[in-house]
């Protein structure tokens, strides 16, 4: 049994599969923190939290989270994929919204806590996984402008498939080319709710031009491509040199995705030329030098590797290559698969066995 919430907005109602986030699984592990320090982790049943209205998260926001996926492999174990990335970002997160920081090892046990227990209800069949969203939100009733004094961490898990479930093979972006997603000296490089929260009014605009997603630009110059606003951004470029895989820059206005760290170590497995440095909007449309962008996508642990066919701004739209899902931004994600559905040896000693 699946404990079921409504659909988001925007998702197709004719999805025959479990969607993404759609559906939990019957349990939810815990850990409260006081001032004394935080108390033992929990399991218990999958349910609805009771707060009262001056809980200080609703007021000013104290709330971080994170995204990983379990994986049931051919060996019959379920594994996760680098969950200690996840948990030490957790505690930047934590650390840049004054919250308490979690210990890595108690992370990791709750998230295991969760998936043992609800062993059965990670989803076998391709493309899909159990998601397990892990969350710390400020529980203190008061409304004192100060941190908090009482937190929650939860961990609850959504048996999931393609986070853009009936999209073509490749989506449309909508760049944002007034409203940034983060500033320097912000907290772009934090996965608190907040930053997703100022990207809803340009996520609203971007589906009134029937794209998928937002491609952010920086604060300063509104001329640099950072990332979408919940996934990272990689081109492909074509030049006499040959085949470069381009990302921006890591900074603090972007958020360090552990996917765009993996896929940098597989692209340098697979001999691809890497390159991090800073990429204008003008670069992603007209090429520079004697080179052009033949391919873009967005990663993430919801989107995986997710091709981008279509790039929509003020002034009209420019289409990636001939539209459709170049070869290495299928290569890059057939291998990322193959290592997280424990198809090919997991020769980096990502995946961890709950
Ligand atoms: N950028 C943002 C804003 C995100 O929300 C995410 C998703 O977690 C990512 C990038 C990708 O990060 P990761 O690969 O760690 O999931
Ligand atoms: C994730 O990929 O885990 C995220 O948190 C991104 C969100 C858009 C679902």
């Amino acid at each position: 049994m699946f404990t079921t919430a409504s659909s988001p907005a925007g998702e197709s109602s004719h999805d025959p599969g479990l969607g993404f986030g759609r559906v939990f699984t019957d349990h939810l592990t815990s850990m409260s923190w006081t001032t004394d320090g935080w108390e033992r982790p929990q399991v218990r049943p999958f349910h609805n939290l009771s707060l009262s209205p001056a809980t200080m998260v609703l007021h000013y926001g104290q709330a971080i989270f994170e995204g990983l996926k379990a994986y049931p492999h051919p060996d019959g174990e379920i594994r996760l994929f680098r969950p200690e990335l996840n948990a030490r970002r957790f505690q930047l997160s934590a650390d840049r919204m004054a919250m308490p920081e979690l210990p890595v090892d108690d992370f990791l046990d709750c998230v295991s806590l969760l998936v043992s227990t609800d062993r059965s209800q990670v989803p076998d069949r391709p493309g899909h996984s159990l998601y397990l969203r892990p969350l710390m939100i400020a529980t203190e009733a008061t409304l004192g402008t100060r941190p908090a004094e009482e937190y929650l961490f939860l961990v609850i898990g959504s048996p999931s498939g393609p986070y853009f479930n009936g999209a073509s093979p490749a989506i449309t972006v909508w760049v944002s080319e007034d409203l940034p997603r983060a500033h320097p000296g912000g907290t772009g490089n934090a996965k608190c709710a907040g930053n997703y929260a100022a990207g809803m009014a340009v996520q609203r605009t971007a589906a009134e031009h029937g794209a998928d997603q937002v491609v952010f630009l920086d604060a300063h110059e509104h001329r640099y491509l950072e990332e979408l606003g919940g996934m990272n951004l990689f081109l492909v470029r074509q030049d006499s040199r040959g085949t470069t895989l381009v990302t921006p820059p890591l900074s603090d206005t972007i958020l360090h995705g552990i996917t765009r760290a993996s896929l940098l170590t597989l692209a340098a497995d697979l001999g691809l030329e890497v390159e991090e440095r800073p990429i204008t909007l003008a670069e992603w449309r007209d090429g520079s030098d004697d080179g052009s962008v033949t391919e873009s996508f967005a990663c993430g642990t919801a989107a995986v590797v997710t091709p981008i066919g279509r790039v929509r701004t003020s002034a009209g739209e420019f289409v990636i290559g001939d539209g459709t899902p170049g070869e290495w931004s299928a290569r890059l994600r057939t291998e990322l698969l193959a290592i997280q559905e424990g198809t090919t040896p997991d020769r980096h000693g990502w995946m961890r066995v709950v």
